[in-house]
């Protein structure tokens, strides 16, 4: 119906029509999600249901997010205390006490001398708020030349201007503009040549953290402030990085001054086995961005973990003048925190990353399972995660992993995630083994399925 109509309509009999013409979706073909939705109406521990009452097993943790499982009795009865107790305080000049423990729990959990937390609202804020941070950070030391970011090709770093000027995705970029000033990339550290079908780590590709002395002897390190790098790509399709690559990175930027970022909204809270990929690989980046797994999904919440030293940095000047021009409504939101430090509770009582490490291994077999598979291209996992690589079709890139998605979801009850011809697993952290072997079960028939 022609919207005038439908406005007409509704003025007509009071009630709006509820069609799914208004929402513009998100990272979504609307056309065709509108024609056949995929809609979800409840949740509880591994599964969705539709509602029609479906079960769908969740095979990504919803958006890589929902770590402790859904709807876990804990976190829903946290919220609903903290909705009862303060809605919200304001952020700036005020606080709750609740957001001073949430931060102290993540700086314990932190690695060396992350201890200092700044809230936002989602990984894209993170990402912001981390950058500005690094700029502001060297321009109060007198090093105001540092001003360069450094991301990294096939990098995601949400969808804010910052994050997809360091970001390396050509859709998200080629629509907007100039995008930030002063930005390079690193490349991508997979070679499908050099890395197929490997579990965890590649041993080839160390050697591509070089390429930052490369930048460095073409801009000088007097302009460069930052490095931002996911530690394990996620949103590119599951990109564990080579043996001994990150470390190569963190010694690259001590030799010139330069901070280095791990963005751990994906595998921040237990994904790859650890509390943080960075306590996984030994490495200690200046700064951690974080999301997704902080509140298990349930309330929107990122931030950033800073260094002492980063933060000690800002603290001068006369105490009543604020020190970091930056901030949101909704930073360290009282919903946000009750749900997070009930999630922590969760993942320490239940030992969740541990349990994740655990399965690791079979969780990888049951990946590589799929090896040999029609079609089949290349299987990566790291943690409890799995990026699958199908052929495409000629002429129609990404159009067999939007099909494997559709029909896991309406023909085998699972739920994946796709980026471009690249099937993405990243259960709950409380997948069963059981459960492992189902979605690698159902995955295995959608791929057979579209071939
Ligand atoms: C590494 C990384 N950074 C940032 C983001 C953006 O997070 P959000 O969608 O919460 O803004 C994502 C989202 O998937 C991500 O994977």
């Amino acid at each position: 119906m022609p919207s005038t109509d439908r406005k007409q309509n509704a003025a007509v009999t009071t009630a709006v029509p509820n069609d799914l013409a208004a929402f513009w979706m998100p990272f979504t073909p609307n056309r065709a999600f509108k024609r056949a939705p995929r809609l979800i109406a409840h949740a509880k521990d591994m599964h969705y249901f539709t509602p029609d009452g479906r079960a769908v097993l969740d095979g990504a943790a919803g958006l890589w997010c929902t770590n402790a499982g859904h709807n876990r009795d804990p976190i829903v009865a946290a919220i609903k205390r903290q909705a009862e107790d303060l809605d919200y305080a304001p952020a700036f000049q005020f606080a709750h006490p609740k957001s001073f423990e949430l931060a102290s729990r993540i700086a314990a959990l932190a690695p060396g001398d992350l201890d200092r937390v700044f809230f936002c609202n989602s990984g894209s804020e993170a990402v912001d708020t981390a950058l500005k941070i690094a700029l502001a950070y060297h321009h109060v030391r007198g090093q105001g030349s540092r001003t360069r970011l450094i991301g990294r090709e096939r990098g995601y770093h949400g969808v804010g201007f910052g994050g997809i000027s360091v970001g390396g995705i050509v859709a998200n970029r080629k629509h907007f503009g100039t995008l930030l000033a002063g930005v390079d990339h690193l490349p991508a550290t997979y070679s499908r040549e050099h890395q197929a079908f490997t579990k965890g780590e590649p041993e080839w590709g160390a050697h591509l953290a070089d390429d930052l002395e490369r930048i460095v002897a073409l801009h000088d390190a007097s302009t460069i402030a930052a490095v931002i790098v996911e530690p394990m790509a996620g949103s590119t399709g599951v990109l564990p990085p080579p043996k001994g690559y990150l470390q190569r990175l963190r010694a690259i930027c001590d030799r010139h001054g330069i901070l280095l970022i791990f963005d751990e909204v994906i595998t921040g809270f237990g994904r790859l086995g650890a509390t943080f990929a960075a306590e996984r690989y030994g490495v200690l980046p200046d700064m951690i961005t974080f999301a997704k797994g902080i509140t298990s999904g349930a309330v929107p919440m990122g931030g950033v973990i800073a260094r002492d030293g980063i933060y000690d940095a800002f603290m001068r000047g006369p105490e009543h003048v604020v020190e970091l021009f930056h901030g949101y409504t909704y930073s360290a939101h009282p919903l946000a925190c009750a749900a997070g430090l009930a999630t922590l509770d969760l993942y320490r009582d239940e030992g969740l990353f541990e349990r994740a490490k655990k399965l690791e291994p079979k969780w990888a077999d049951a990946a590589m399972a799929l090896k040999g598979t029609p079609g089949v291209l290349d299987i990566r996992t790291v943690g409890l995660t799995a990026g699958i690589d199908l052929a495409s079709r000629p002429d129609a890139f990404g159009k067999r992993a939007y099909e494997a998605m559709e029909r896991g979801f309406h023909d085998e009850g699972v739920m994946i995630r796709i980026t471009g011809e690249t099937l993405a697993l990243s259960p709950p952290l409380i997948v069963s083994e059981a459960q492992i072997g189902e979605i690698f079960d159902k995955v295995g028939r959608l791929i057979k399925a579209v071939m």
